[in-house]
């Protein structure tokens, strides 16, 4: 089929009922000047001016170690405290020292991996999950199998790309010690009922480990409802730098031991935490949270009930735009030939984020990644470490997919520009280029 002229997706974008306003946003992020459609923050977001300003200032106005006598000393250890506060914050924890960071999520899912693993035994098990992405699969199969212990995966709902929660709560036994599980896929975009699962693994006696780095920068995280006892989430999938933050249920990690040095002590996150302190990052850290709670520059209206309060308010307006164009960026791929979105697209947008991984017929994802490239559109493609969903969908050793994920500085032009390119493309001689091993044009 050929058609030149892209399918319509002029849709005209509707003006925000909570005041969210797109272009004061954009206009606090510097990469977005070069005028690509930056529709990658799946895998990594932009970072706006307040972080980069959080981050050099520490650099320009003194380094040193914490416990000296001098002052910069005092305010690079308050500068932990800080951030500590801030993630807190952010997920509607109370406690700022049950947060604990690290320099990814894998990083500390390996160390979690170990420090809970200490105490499992020959025929405990545990439940990981096909939905996750491999960082929180492999680390605990991989602790599993050291100690004896049984691995029960729980199976992906393949027609409809999600994970029920009866998928992973059918697998509880009095022996489950641990249930790892996503809150939103990173590839098929689908949120599970987590706090379904966490409460059915305190039942069983297991604790939950909670992979929220897809998840935090599309929710308005809620610890205390989720119920998780560990949770994790990436700073630099939500406009800050490239740190990590496991936030615990209060009392959990006094519970644990870890390796550390002889003079680190607890109780608290300092002993899960690894040597010196990543200060400009923790500061680019706290500067990130305070932009989700006004990304525009401006305070919501009405400073009341403090940052979270604010946190609270303006998440709500920035997910209900990212919302909205996340559901046109599904009903344009959906109105394009030979474009097959993955399982999961048809999910209620309430329990999806706006990320939409596709294939078109006839082009590798690699290919067609490389076409919006050159139409100066930004996307991820492969399997994008969802191993275990990859696989389950038959796509990992087909080049995955092409996934296109909105955040809240993607405005709708961004997303006509992806449509556009996609449609112009297949209705174009694709197929046949793709066919004889051509680059596509
Ligand atoms: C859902 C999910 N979990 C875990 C990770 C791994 O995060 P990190 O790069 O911080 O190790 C990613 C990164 O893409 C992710 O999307």
């Amino acid at each position: 089929m050929h058609h030149d002229t892209p399918v319509h997706h002029d849709t005209p974008v509707q003006h925000d009922t909570l005041g969210y306003d797109v272009e004061a946003v954009r206009a606090g992020f510097p990469a977005l000047a070069d005028g690509r459609a930056w529709l990658d923050g799946a895998a990594g977001t932009q970072v706006p001016d307040s972080v980069i300003d959080a981050v050099t200032g520490v650099y320009r106005s003194g380094l040193g170690n914490q416990g000296a006598a001098f002052a910069v000393s005092a305010r690079l250890g308050e500068l932990v405290g800080q951030a500590r506060r801030a993630v807190a914050d952010l997920v509607g924890a109370s406690d700022p020292d049950t947060v604990v960071f690290g320099p990814s999520m894998t990083a500390l899912t390996y160390r979690f991996a170990g420090a809970l693993s200490a105490g499992w035994r020959p025929g405990d098990e545990i439940v990981v999950t096909e939905l996750d992405h491999e960082a929180n699969h492999w680390p605990w199969v991989q602790a599993a199998r050291r100690v004896g212990a049984v691995v029960r995966v729980a199976p992906l709902r393949l027609s409809s790309g999600t994970l029920p929660a009866e998928s992973v709560t059918g697998l509880l036994t009095d022996r489950t010690r641990l249930v790892a599980v996503t809150a939103a896929s990173n590839l098929l975009a689908t949120m599970p009922d987590v706090a379904s699962i966490t409460v059915a693994a305190r039942q069983v006696g297991a604790l939950s480990y909670v992979d929220g780095a897809h998840h935090c920068p599309h929710a308005v995280v809620d610890l205390p409802a989720m119920g998780a006892d560990f949770y994790v989430s990436s700073a630099y999938k939500w406009y800050g730098p490239h740190l990590a933050a496991v936030v615990a249920r209060p009392g959990v990690l006094d519970g644990l031991a870890v390796d550390n040095l002889r003079p680190v002590r607890g109780p608290g996150p300092v002993p899960f935490e690894l040597g010196t302190n990543p200060f400009p990052a923790l500061a680019g850290v706290a500067a990130a949270v305070e932009h989700l709670a006004a990304p525009d520059g401006e305070p919501a209206a009405g400073d009341a009930g403090g940052r979270r309060a604010r946190l609270v308010r303006a998440r709500t307006a920035a997910l209900a735009h990212e919302r909205r164009l996340g559901a046109e960026l599904v009903a344009g791929l959906r109105t394009i030939p030979g474009v097959e979105l993955l399982p999961g697209a048809d999910a209620d947008p309430a329990t999806r984020t706006p990320t939409a991984t596709f294939r078109l017929a006839g082009t590798s994802p690699a290919s067609l990644a490389a076409v919006l490239d050159r139409a100066g559109v930004n996307v991820w493609h492969g399997h994008a470490y969802a191993w275990a969903t990859a696989g389950a969908l038959g796509i990992r050793d087909d080049d995955g997919a092409v996934r296109a994920s909105v955040n809240h500085y993607n405005h709708a032009g961004d997303v006509e520009r992806l449509l556009t390119a996609v449609s112009r493309y297949a209705g174009s001689e694709h197929s046949s280029g793709y066919a004889a091993g051509r680059e596509p044009s």
